[in-house]
């Protein structure tokens, strides 16, 4: 039993690699899909517990581009879960104070998927209460090499010196701009890799792995991995006791 959580140390942004919904499927005898739209719970329930301990950003890595290689079936049925998700959970985001948005090369995903996409995040654009990043069609690389071709024409365009470019205009340039880098990174299922996820944007965080596929994956999980992230002395290169 994890203790009592800190509620003057809440991560303010965490992302979750939502990992096992195939080994949970199998291990269930169904086919891997059933695993995906029982994934969709975990989903549900990961913003609400966010949401209420206070947490403004949740990033879920939903499909990235190396996802494509998977079979098309599979594919297909995860792009028609995603359009089927957002037309029933739409209603919910609004009534709670969900703003959706995208990270990844979202104009490469199907049609229907598209249109939903930005019909949610149109019409949650105003909410205040956490800020929900889906990302689709998403790699780390692939954002940065999209960064670096923005940044190039910047400069090409004379509004950017060569030589000159800061952190700051490298964030700007990132599918994340404007949002702070994540505190906490959670992966389920009990792989111990990164995966080609915001490998910029983790540079500091904080990282808890759990053996818990992500379908089962629920509220006392949730509070474990922020009573863990709470355990941890963050000292951002400084020593033990310049920061107590
Ligand atoms: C995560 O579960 C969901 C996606 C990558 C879309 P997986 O589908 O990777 O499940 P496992 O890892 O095969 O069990
Ligand atoms: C990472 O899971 C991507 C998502 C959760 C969408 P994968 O299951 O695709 O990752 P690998 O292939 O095991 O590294
Ligand atoms: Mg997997």
């Amino acid at each position: 039993m994890s203790k009592a959580l800190d509620f003057n140390n809440i991560p303010s942004h965490v992302a979750i690699i939502m990992d096992g919904n195939g080994r949970w499927a199998k291990a269930h005898g169904e086919e891997r899909l059933f695993g995906h739209s029982n994934g969709v719970d975990s989903v549900r329930e990961a913003l609400k517990c966010a949401r209420e301990l206070g947490i403004k950003y949740l990033t879920l890595y939903a499909f990235s581009t190396e996802n494509w290689a998977r079979p098309e079936s599979e594919i297909q049925g995860l792009m028609q879960l995603l359009v089927a998700s957002i037309h029933s959970e739409l209603e919910g985001l609004c009534e709670n104070g969900v703003r959706l948005k995208t990270i990844g090369d979202v104009s490469r995903l199907p049609k229907d998927c598209i249109d939903s996409l930005q019909e949610a995040v149109e019409k949650t654009e105003a909410n205040k209460d956490i800020t929900l990043i889906l990302a689709l069609n998403y790699s780390s690389r692939d954002e940065i090499i999209r960064a670096c071709n923005r940044l190039a024409a910047k400069v090409k365009s004379g509004a950017l010196n060569p030589g000159e470019i800061k952190q700051k205009d490298v964030e700007e340039a990132l599918d994340t701009v404007n949002i702070p880098d994540p505190e906490l990174l959670i992966r389920t299922s009990g792989e111990f890799r990164v995966s080609n996820f915001l490998l910029w944007q983790l540079a500091y965080a904080e990282m808890h792995f759990t053996k818990v596929f992500w379908p089962e994956f629920r509220r006392e999980h949730f509070i474990e991995a922020i009573s863990d992230f709470q355990s941890r002395e963050r000292r951002f290169g400084k020593t033990s006791e310049q920061i107590s």
